[in-house]
């Protein structure tokens, strides 16, 4: 427990934080990568080169300053990033290493201002915060071990199908290589991947949501290759994949997780809307409406470059016509000629007033112009916040900035 003083420096020191978060951020990563660049093996390099990561973990550290007399006000956002760090193997021996790290980073940054009154004050937190991350960590890989057909940390899979579904997604059926039972997951949940591609130096981990209903004795997940494009380089993981990795490949794996799931408690309608390979959760869901809820009023509405660029087209189709409760609309941005779809551009608020119930439960995921678009629209049509479900590729972000 923190005394009031600790408390009260604490608190005075969010102002700052605000200013100079992110700067003692990404001075943190560049120092922790330093002294520890095993911890390369972890981080996303893709994630710190564009500065994602930095404001993930200055708006984790902000929100604990903010409630640090009462931490237990963020424990549903300390759930969410524990599910992450179980899922990358983040362990209770590497708190310390950035407890340190981030002292000396705090230190660097506010220079004079940063008495050691204050280092000492955010040590304490500190400690007092990673204690809350890791006893709900601890739990989540005890929770991961003890499902059935479940493990904790990563397990070898071997790939045994390899499915090309359009020009740059194609799906791995991934079976473990000891023969066992794998853990059910729920709709909308994903995967963890380590690989070590051929010339790489370090470990690249990488979450892919799983996109199918649970039930089967395989995981799958769907995958674009990411190109180098717009001074972006390609995707490390994503190509290894696509290029060099083929039916008899193993792969690390570690235990399904996440918190964006489908809420099957009720039987409101339910949209789902996909951008492009965002398609992948969102398909996992409608398979599990299709067989679980058949009654269930379902909109799947899905937007892509072109015909194409469209994964899963036929899946969705073939669903949707075994069930009268589905209906399902495509939007393309630029259609080649010969393509079907419902709207030509992009997804906005008249047409889906059209389609949609604005009574449902509204999923998504796509990239961040698309998913900041929806948001929008939802939020201009007055659906409630606690309607509104979706997630980002890569660390969470803000939808209004
Ligand atoms: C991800 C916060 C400790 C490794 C994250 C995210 C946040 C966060 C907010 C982003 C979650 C998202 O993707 O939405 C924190 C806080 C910590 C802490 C507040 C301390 C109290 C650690 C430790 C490690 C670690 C000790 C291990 C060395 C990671 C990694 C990611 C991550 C590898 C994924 C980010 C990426 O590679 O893009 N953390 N974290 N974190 N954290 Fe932590």
């Amino acid at each position: 427990m923190l005394d009031q003083r600790t408390i009260e420096i604490i608190k005075s020191t969010v102002p700052v934080l605000q200013v100079h978060g992110t700067t003692i951020t990404t001075t943190f990563y560049g120092m922790l990568f330093e002294n520890h660049p095993e911890l390369l093996n972890i981080f996303n390099h893709a994630n710190q080169r564009q500065g994602k990561q930095q404001t993930a973990l200055s708006n984790a550290v902000l929100a604990a300053a903010v409630n640090i007399d009462q931490l237990s006000n963020i424990l549903p956002v300390v759930k969410q990033i524990a599910e992450k760090h179980r899922a990358l193997g983040v362990l209770p021996e590497h708190y310390p290493i950035v407890g340190e790290t981030l002292l000396a980073a705090i230190q660097q940054v506010l220079g004079d201002a940063a008495t050691p009154e204050i280092i000492d004050a955010w040590g304490e937190a500190y400690g007092v915060i990673a204690d809350a991350f890791i006893s709900v960590e601890v739990e989540k890989y005890r929770e991961a071990a003890e499902a059935s057909g479940g493990w904790a940390g990563f397990r070898n899979f071997v790939v045994n199908q390899k499915v090309k579904e359009s020009e740059f997604i194609t799906s791995f059926y991934l079976s473990p290589q000891d023969g066992g039972a794998i853990s059910s997951y729920l709709p909308g949940q994903y995967i963890t991947l380590r690989v070590k591609p051929e010339g790489e130096k370090y470990t690249h981990i990488r979450h892919y949501s799983l996109s199918t209903a649970p039930g089967q004795p395989y995981y799958r997940i769907t995958v674009k290759r990411e190109d180098e494009a717009d001074n972006k380089p390609a995707g490390v993981v994503s190509t290894y994949l696509h290029k060099s990795v083929d039916v008899g490949t193993v792969l690390e794996v570690s235990a399904p997780a996440g918190e964006f799931t489908l809420d099957q408690s009720i039987d409101i309608p339910v949209v789902l809307i996909s951008g492009g390979v965002g398609l992948t959760p969102l398909v996992s869901m409608l398979e599990t409406l299709a067989s679980e809820q058949p009654e269930r009023k379902v909109t799947y509405i899905h937007a892509a470059i072109n015909g194409k660029l469209h994964a899963l087209k036929g899946l969705v189709e073939d669903l949707v016509q075994s069930q009268s409760q589905l209906t399902t609309y495509v939007c393309y941005e630029s259609p080649n000629e010969g393509d079907t779809y419902d709207k030509p551009g992009y997804i906005d608020l008249p047409w889906l007033q059209k389609i949609a119930d604005p009574n449902a439960d509204f999923y998504f995921c796509g990239p961040t112009p698309f998913m900041k678009a929806i948001y929008k629209a939802l939020l201009e049509w007055k659906v409630p916040e606690e309607r509104i479900h979706f997630e980002f590729f890569g660390p969470a972000g803000s939808l209004t900035e």
